[in-house]
């Protein structure tokens, strides 16, 4: 994406609601070296949240997920707990709400902050599922505000989803995006409002199948969530599900389509979601995941692939192990 947005050098980034949410984003964006202002209505939370900041910061540490020496008291010290909502606004660049996912609350509450915010920030919602039209139709200066939302925690889980309204300037996003990335977080792009966006739509595929075999006792619970993590998650880890079929299938993709779509077209039919993977949608993915990889370095990557996996692998044993 071309910027033509100049990221302010000191931004603040100020977090509305500082629950599970609100505090991932306050680690975030610390160790990001960036100054954070956190807010929230429940009396008592700011410190509460302070506290698992410090934890969370010290777990990462230890780690040497940022430096060991004074890494949490750095990152701490541009954390700012503010009670009053005007002034946790004051000179924001970037606004994140993570209150509960409500419409009506989060309506009310943006409405407040748009009239409460300076006026070239940038103002987004964490939901995980509310499309951005829906909250912030009403708000003044609807143009600055979007989605970005997180995957939890987002201090480990490092993709944002950046969801624009279609009233959305392309300023607000670059200003989302450009200090998301700066703070660490990979941005995916959704250029269409859907709800749930991609990461929750794709979860929401496997869990509906993932109901539907334990509803018609064709497996337990438990070895679904095992074949997800030793199988298909723990590939996944590594590369996605369409770089899997490509590396798993002599002739890529194409040759996996072709092979296997007709079985995928049945089982999608039997569950009354009947979306043949047509040769013009084929062809589609062929197109992209070629340009990604060509075919003669389809060997070389998958072995690179193994050699990842092998080294998951062993990881895994030394966390199962204890
Ligand atoms: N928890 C997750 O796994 C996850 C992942 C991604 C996105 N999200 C989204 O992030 C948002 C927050 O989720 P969470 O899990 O952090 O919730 P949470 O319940 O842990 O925290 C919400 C916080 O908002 C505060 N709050 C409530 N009303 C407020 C108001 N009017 N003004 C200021 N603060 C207020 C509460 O006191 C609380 O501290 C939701 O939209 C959720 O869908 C959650």
């Amino acid at each position: 994406m071309t910027t033509t947005v100049q990221l302010p050098d000191d931004p603040i980034i100020s977090l509305v609601g500082a629950g599970t949410i609100g505090m991932a984003w306050a680690v975030v964006f610390s160790t990001g070296g960036m100054r954070v202002k956190l807010y929230d209505s429940q009396p008592g939370a700011l410190e509460t949240t302070l506290d698992k900041a410090r934890a969370r910061l010290g777990d990462l540490a230890r780690h040497g997920l940022i430096p060991q020496d004074g890494g949490v008291e750095d990152a701490m010290a541009l954390i700012e707990p503010v009670t009053d909502l005007g002034e946790a606004l004051d000179g924001a660049s970037l606004i994140q709400e993570n209150v509960p996912e409500f419409v009506d609350l989060k309506r009310d509450l943006l409405a407040q902050v748009a009239e409460l915010a300076p006026e070239n920030c940038a103002i987004a919602s964490s939901t995980s599922f509310i499309e951005p039209s829906r909250i912030f139709d009403h708000v003044k200066g609807r143009e600055r505000c979007l989605v970005l939302h997180p995957g939890n925690p987002p201090f480990l889980i490092r993709v944002v989803e950046v969801v624009p309204a279609p009233f959305t300037s392309p300023e607000a996003v670059e200003i989302g995006a450009g200090l998301m990335a700066r703070a660490g977080m990979a941005p995916v792009y959704v250029n269409k409002e859907v709800e749930g966006f991609v990461l929750n739509r794709l979860q929401g595929a496997l869990l509906r199948e993932a109901y539907c075999l334990v509803r018609d006792g064709v497996t337990s619970v438990e070895d679904i969530d095992r074949i997800v993590r030793d199988g298909l998650g723990f590939r996944w880890s590594l590369i996605g599900p369409f770089e899997s079929v490509d590396l798993g299938t002599r002739g890529g993709i194409a040759g996996h389509a072709e092979r296997m779509g007709p079985s995928y077209e049945r089982q999608g039919a039997e569950r009354g979601q009947h979306d043949p993977w047509t040769p013009d949608l084929v062809e589609k993915v062929v197109a992209a995941r070629r340009a990604i990889l060509p075919l003669d370095k389809w060997e070389e990557r998958g072995a690179w692939r193994d050699e990842g996996l092998m080294r998951l692998l062993r990881t895994k044993r030394d966390i199962n192990n204890g």
